[in-house]
């Protein structure tokens, strides 16, 4: 049976971090912490009900009202070759993204409520991949957080960008707020066509899924702060745009969330930059996977040394309730697995075939993504203005 929901935790800004902004928009500010070993204490970890909305009697998404749809990717042949490329290789090359950019460059998708999004423009700054393990594993330790890769999943919730903020104030030299459609508690543009959204492609993720705001449910005067993220740690810009203003959230018991359980790259979300709240997080049942990983991963080390190795005692304790169909699907391969390790068979050719299953369905539970900015046109979903501009 499908889990329509499940119970896990967000991360939301505490309280405590709360302060007046001293640019007299009003509006409330999270004091800027350094993004260190201490980072994860200025957060709370609140039990939310996240609904899958993939699962039968969901409300269908809608861009416009709820801040974030899903599209179809599945008709791009090249692109989804290209996908799953990167998806296999765990990383994005420069050329990879160049091309991944000229795919959605001018393409047109349909949205809810007779609507189209146009792609214009995918911004270079801002593609980038992420790569999570499950229950919170850090599966590549040694890669250093580049420019687009070797970034970890986002454990907090937030929203991209301030659209009165840096960079995009220096960039549009403040008239951003008037060329972009956004609602923020300083003020909205509902008139202009002109959206800044976030393309959010899954390469897999049936662990750590993003977690979205329907954003009617937000009260964005209370609970919406500004942020300044110093950005040195992954970025190279002039002193003037090292802080990026993005906003963080408070929690609220009204507050309503969804996620996928089994979105693959033939779908996307398009989410609003400038405010949507999203956020990754942990899956009911991903410590039992976690578990399976690193034994999995011990036992290839062993045995890929043709050294003597034990089976480890089973250790597949009974699942929470609300783990989705996918992950308890990969975590019984899993367990399998290490059952069925040729431990008594070193240096036959079982181990290797072992082996090469093993290194899959280790992969199949890391949570991999790609996400970039794109600058898109909201229009009616009639001709011409549904008309493709392909490069
Ligand atoms: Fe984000």
């Amino acid at each position: 049976m499908q889990v329509t929901s499940v119970e896990a935790n967000l991360g939301f800004t505490r309280p405590g971090e709360v302060i007046a902004d001293d640019d007299e928009r009003g509006l409330k500010r999270a004091i800027s912490r350094p993004l260190d070993a201490e980072f994860a204490r200025h957060n709370e970890y609140r039990r939310c009900h996240i609904r899958d909305w993939s699962a039968p009697d969901q409300p269908a998404l809608n861009f416009r009202e709820m801040g974030f749809e899903s599209i179809s990717l599945a008709h791009n042949e090249p692109l989804q070759t290209l996908l799953a490329h990167i998806r296999e290789a765990g990383e994005i090359t420069p050329p990879e993204a160049r091309q991944l950019r000229r795919h959605l460059r001018g393409s047109v998708f349909p949205l809810a409520h007779g609507k189209c999004l146009k792609l214009l423009h995918v911004a270079p700054e801002g593609l980038i991949m992420r790569k999570g393990g499950p229950n919170g594993l850090k599966v590549d330790p040694d890669v250093a957080m580049g420019e687009m890769n070797g970034h970890d999943v986002a454990i907090n919730v937030h929203g991209d960008q301030d659209v009165r903020g840096t960079p995009l104030k220096q960039m549009m030299r403040g008239f951003a707020p008037w060329m972009f459609r956004h609602q923020t508690p300083g003020g909205s543009n509902s008139l202009s066509p002109l959206v800044l959204v976030n393309l959010w492609i899954p390469l897999q993720q049936i662990t750590r899924p993003l977690a979205l705001m329907d954003r009617r449910t937000l009260n964005a005067r209370e609970h919406q702060l500004r942020y300044a993220l110093p950005t040195e740690s992954f970025l190279d810009r002039t002193e003037e745009m090292r802080m990026n203003d993005i906003w963080t959230f408070l929690h609220d018991d009204a507050q309503q969330w969804f996620f996928h359980s089994h979105m693959a790259h033939d779908q996307a979300y398009v989410f609003d930059t400038l405010g949507e709240p999203h956020g990754s997080f942990i899956l009911p049942g991903e410590a039992v996977a976690e578990r399976l990983y690193l034994q999995l991963q011990l036992l290839r080390k062993r045995l890929a040394a043709g050294e003597a190795v034990e089976r480890p005692l089973a250790a597949v304790a009974e699942l929470p309730a609300d783990t989705t169909a996918p992950l308890r699907q990969a975590i019984e391969s899993m367990a399998n697995l290490v059952a069925t390790a040729p431990v008594d068979k070193v240096g036959q050719p079982a181990v290797d075939v072992w082996l090469a299953r093993a290194a899959e369905a280790m992969d199949s539970v890391v949570r991999k993504s790609l996400e970039m900015r794109v600058v898109a046109l909201l229009l009616p979903n009639v001709w011409p203005f549904n008309r493709a501009t392909r490069a």
